[in-house]
């Protein structure tokens, strides 16, 4: 495995819409981290199966496409490449969400995936939001929070940020319950590297909690494993 001592990981893990991905930004915002959000890649690679017709499965694996991670000159936000090409957008359709908890199971993908994140935290400080983080990527991570929250909380939360940014169809409330609980079971049942909790995370339930909040308690178990690894230890 790569080394990442030099490095200070923060591991962010948890279902679909426990607010992982805006909680992450922001600490990484505040911290000055680099913020990686991993379930872009496996969505790129799912993008990428569904754009060639969904080939037989073995085939596509033996010739994965090249995923990479780049930030917005402007916003800085992460900015995700499937063969060189800005997917960031094309990514969040529901056609790209009901494939992606197939195409995550899958070992070859998981595999060359960690492998592109372990990268990443070899040489940055980082956020890294997903569903292993903190069990397989880094499990020496030095900080690891699981989130969790009500699933009704979770649907109306990922469906106010979808009526607010997506160019895409919106789902109703009931519908996106029901993809969410199958995404959940899929992801937490799958044979390698489900969603899980580590045994040394934090859980955080975040149903009564702004991200404000979520932000803050990190931010507050952050500062003295930043201010050790100042000190060189
Ligand atoms: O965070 P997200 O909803 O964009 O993630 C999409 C899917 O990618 C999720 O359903 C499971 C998979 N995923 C994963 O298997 N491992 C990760 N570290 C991140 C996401």
């Amino acid at each position: 495995m790569t080394s990442y001592k030099h490095s200070i990981i923060i591991a962010i893990d948890g279902p679909a819409g426990s607010g992982k991905s805006t909680t992450a930004r922001l600490v990484a915002e505040r911290l000055g981290f680099i913020y990686v959000d991993t379930g872009a890649m496996y969505r790129a690679v799912t993008l990428a199966w569904l754009r060639v017709g969904k080939p037989d499965i073995d085939v596509f694996l033996s010739n994965l496409p090249d995923i990479s991670l780049s930030r917005d000159p402007q916003t800085h936000r992460q900015m995700t490449l499937l063969d060189g090409v800005d997917v960031t957008d094309q990514i969040r359709t529901s056609e790209v969400t009901k494939q992606v908890s197939y195409i995550s199971s899958l070992k070859t993908v998981r595999e060359k995936m960690v492998s592109l994140q372990r990268n990443i935290g070899s040489d940055h400080n980082v956020v890294m939001d997903g569903r292993d983080i903190g069990t397989a990527v880094f499990p020496k991570a030095d900080l690891k929070v699981f989130m969790i929250a009500d699933i009704q909380k979770r649907a109306s939360r990922r469906l106010e940020e979808m009526k607010n940014k997506s160019k895409h169809h919106v789902p109703s409330l009931d519908e996106l319950i029901q993809q969410m609980k199958e995404r959940d079971t899929y992801d937490s049942s799958r044979e390698i590297d489900p969603l899980k909790m580590a045994d040394d995370a934090m859980l955080l339930d975040t149903s009564e909690l702004t991200i404000e909040d979520q932000a803050t308690i990190i931010i507050e178990k952050a500062k003295p494993i930043i201010i050790k690894h100042s000190h060189g230890a």
